[in-house]
């Protein structure tokens, strides 16, 4: 397993360009599903999680090519038969989820495995299969697998999610698309992701309106035709390259970047005394002057704080001045970089879901574990700022959701390289 060591304490300066998003990709991807003519998505990021997608829409029956070094992914799920997605796959990425409302949409029925929990919590799927049900499918949990099937198709509904779920709001949307008449689904969640899988409905032909706010409305067309599609922006990767700058001080241009897709968490930046500019190629972040202000941080859906950005701004948190309360209201289990911060010296307070942190004056390098992908990210951020030498292992949890991290901070000065390690 690869390990990545970093020797901290260079201001970071320069470019880092921001791919297009991971969780934007992986409900674009299964959309193929709905259409029998090609659909390809360009702007792709190159990440293991897309690869895991790939494979499972390839065991779906779908044709998934990977071309211009993975930034365009073209798709046809022409002789897409398969309508069952096996353990084997499903277990390795959480989004493979994702493909439970196409396939009922394309066949009338699916066959998917619980994702079982991760490291952040439980996950389960209760709002994603009340959803379903609503539209006339009957699901049934045996052997590990969620059965379900839509006898005479899926018929359009009017349903309101008891929580915001952005995998929900995505699995309804894209079923509703081909239903029987009229589906409005009410407290969905209106993530970026979410505005672009619309966009890209719409352009196969879906007729959906209100995306980005809370209740979206979706008519049943009979068939979707093919269309290209560019990913919206990362904006999880976006905030987390703002922090490399904020927490090492120096100052970076994210290009690609838009405040509109970070706008809150560029509220409690610029709270906390960073310096975040609009420029004509993205966003500039510099450390205004040199001090960082303890802020407190409460994650909610979007709008508001991205629970996604909630690991690398307690790194942050840990070098400022002050002290920071973080609220984790999304998942149940999502601090373990905390424990890890603090072997680097970092003083975190933990209990239940808000964590207190007390900033230190210098964090010191240490050997640490990566416990998920937002974990790992927030330990590297870390390294950066802190004094000696930090090794982070298990790195494939990074490299999941980022891709190329060493050499996108290695262009602004990091001293940071990856050891490839056999097994
Ligand atoms: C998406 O996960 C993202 N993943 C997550 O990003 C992100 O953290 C999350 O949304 C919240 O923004 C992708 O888009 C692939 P949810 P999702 O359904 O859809 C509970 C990353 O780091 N819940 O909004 O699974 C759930 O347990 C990943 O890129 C139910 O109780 O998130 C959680 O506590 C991590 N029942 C909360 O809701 C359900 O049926 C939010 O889940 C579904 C969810």
């Amino acid at each position: 397993m690869d390990r990545i060591v970093v020797q901290g304490g260079t201001k970071l300066s320069g470019v880092i360009p921001i791919a297009g998003a991971k969780n934007a990709c992986l409900t674009l991807m299964p959309a193929t599903l709905l259409s029998e003519e090609p659909l390809t998505l360009t702007n792709a990021p190159r990440l293991s999680d897309i690869r895991t997608m790939s494979e499972l829409l390839s065991s779906l029956g779908a044709e998934v090519s990977s071309l211009n070094d993975g930034k365009v992914i073209a798709m046809s799920s022409h002789n897409a038969d398969n309508h069952m997605a096996h353990y084997d796959i499903v277990r390795k990425m959480r989004a493979s989820n994702l493909v439970l409302g196409p396939l009922l949409a394309r066949h009338g029925q699916a066959e998917v495995s619980l994702p079982g929990g991760c490291a952040i919590g439980a996950r389960p799927m209760d709002l994603h299969i009340h959803a379903l049900e609503a539209m006339g499918a009957e699901i049934e949990l045996r052997d590990g697998y969620l059965h379900a099937i839509a006898r005479g198709g899926l018929k359009g509904a009017i349903h309101e999610l008891r929580f915001a779920s952005v995998g929900a709001t995505e699995n309804v949307v894209m079923a509703a698309t081909l239903a029987k008449g009229t589906t409005v689904l009410k407290n969905a969640a209106r993530e970026p992701e979410i505005v672009d899988l619309v966009k890209c409905l719409r352009a196969m032909g879906a007729q959906i309106s209100g995306e980005g706010t809370s209740t979206i409305e979706i008519q049943g067309v009979d068939r979707l035709h093919g269309a290209t599609h560019p990913v919206v922006t990362d904006r999880i990767e976006l905030g987390t390259y703002m922090l490399a700058p904020a927490i090492t001080g120096g100052e970076v241009e994210l290009l690609g970047g838009r405040r509109d897709l970070v706008a809150s968490f560029c509220d409690k930046l610029e709270e906390a005394g960073i310096s975040v500019e609009d420029t004509p190629n993205g966003l500039k972040v510099k450390r205004a002057n040199g001090v960082v202000k303890a802020v407190d941080v409460v994650t909610e859906p979007f709008p508001g704080f991205p629970t996604d950005l909630q690991a690398q701004v307690m790194a942050l948190m840990c070098t400022a001045e002050g002290t920071s309360v973080l609220e984790e209201k999304i998942f149940e289990n999502r601090f373990m970089h905390a424990p890890e911060l603090t072997r680097m010296g970092a003083q975190i307070d933990v209990h239940g879901g808000t964590a207190t942190v007390t900033g230190v004056e210098r964090l010191r390098g240490a050997p640490v574990m990566a416990t998920d992908l937002r974990a790992s990210v927030s330990l590297i951020l870390a390294g950066l700022a802190a004094e000696g030498e930090t090794v982070v292992s298990r790195v494939y949890h990074l490299d999941r959701g980022y891709e190329r991290v060493e050499d996108k901070l290695g262009a602004c000065g990091a001293k940071i390289e990856r050891i490839r390690e056999d097994g």
